[in-house]
């Protein structure tokens, strides 16, 4: 896995792809409302079917939403560490920080970029959304495991969003063009920072000892179900923000329906799509065989 990766290299793709936010999102770039915005893989939409095509279209913009809240949530957490990580000991590759500084910013960039369509998103749309927090909070609760188990979180998280991207692509449904912008550029960058935690991870781990390594495999099934839990609650947001935006309540039995059916989407968006990415699972396989014996056990959970 690690074969033939290099910062240098890494870094020199980084600098060759990189784009500028003003370059994707601005007044010239609306968002189509009249389009769904997250691949039907993500969002599960049809299988709610006393919801009607109009109605279903909303769903799938408020799981954007949640997109966009989410991942500049999780990105804020990401970035402290890979800062953390960026300054190099004597004798390490002198390409490690100029790369991991390029990731820094990146991630920063990323941010901005949530925000941006965040905004577009609230002035576009007819009701508020909910998100759970708050983010701080959330953020802190993420940040309070340990070094080499955060490391592993980013690394799934960064290889899940590879995912993101292609689904949209695979599963095209006439997409709102601005929303597919939105991952493809984000994939596009992510591409090399899924490699350079990838590189980070391993170096971290081969300072460790097994029961270092143990313990962030635990932590990353920690933070998953944190995570769970939170998007339990988000399910009953969405709820709450779907009935506003469609104007009607919805029965118990149809309630109870839209909630096991949403939190399992966004299990499998959050979570299942890094446990069953082979990226990610090879990282985590070379430096534990175990350890991804362990995450593909519960893999099906979040699927
Ligand atoms: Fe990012
Ligand atoms: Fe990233």
């Amino acid at each position: 896995m690690l074969q033939g990766l290099s910062y240098e290299r890494l870094l020199e793709t980084s600098k060759r792809v990189n784009w500028r936010v003003e370059d994707i999102i601005g007044a010239d770039k609306p968002m189509d409302f009249s389009k769904p915005f997250l691949p039907e893989t993500f969002a599960r939409t049809t299988e709610l079917d006393f919801l009607s095509p109009a109605e279903r279209l909303k769903l799938n913009q408020i799981r954007a939403f949640v997109y966009l809240a989410m991942f500049e949530l999780v990105e804020r957490c990401i970035l402290p560490l890979i800062e953390d990580l960026a300054p190099s000991r004597p004798g390490q590759d002198p390409h490690r920080t100029p790369a991991l500084a390029q990731f820094a910013a990146e991630e920063a960039k990323h941010i901005e970029l949530f925000v941006r369509f965040r905004h577009a998103f609230v002035e576009g749309f007819d009701v508020d959304c909910g998100f759970i927090g708050p983010p701080e909070m959330i953020g802190e609760a993420i940040r309070a495991h340990t070094r080499l188990g955060l490391a592993l979180f980013v690394l799934g998280i960064e290889w899940a969003t590879q995912r993101h991207y292609v689904e949209s692509v695979q599963d095209d449904q006439d997409l709102d063009p601005q929303f597919k912008s939105l991952l493809k550029n984000h994939w596009i960058e992510e591409s090399q920072h899924a490699k350079l935690d990838a590189l980070v991870f391993h170096e971290l781990a081969a300072r460790a000892g097994p029961e270092q390594i143990d313990q962030a495999i635990d932590d990353f099934l920690d933070i998953g179900a944190f995570i769970d839990g939170g998007l339990g609650q988000q399910a009953q947001l969405d709820l709450a923000s779907l009935e506003a935006a469609i104007g009607r309540e919805l029965s118990t039995v149809q309630r109870e329906a839209f909630q096991a059916a949403q939190h399992q989407a966004m299990r499998w968006t959050f979570i299942g799509s890094a446990l069953r990415n082979e990226g990610f699972l090879s990282a985590v396989g070379e430096v534990s065989p175990s350890g991804r014996a362990k995450l593909e056990s519960v893999a099906p959970a979040f699927c």
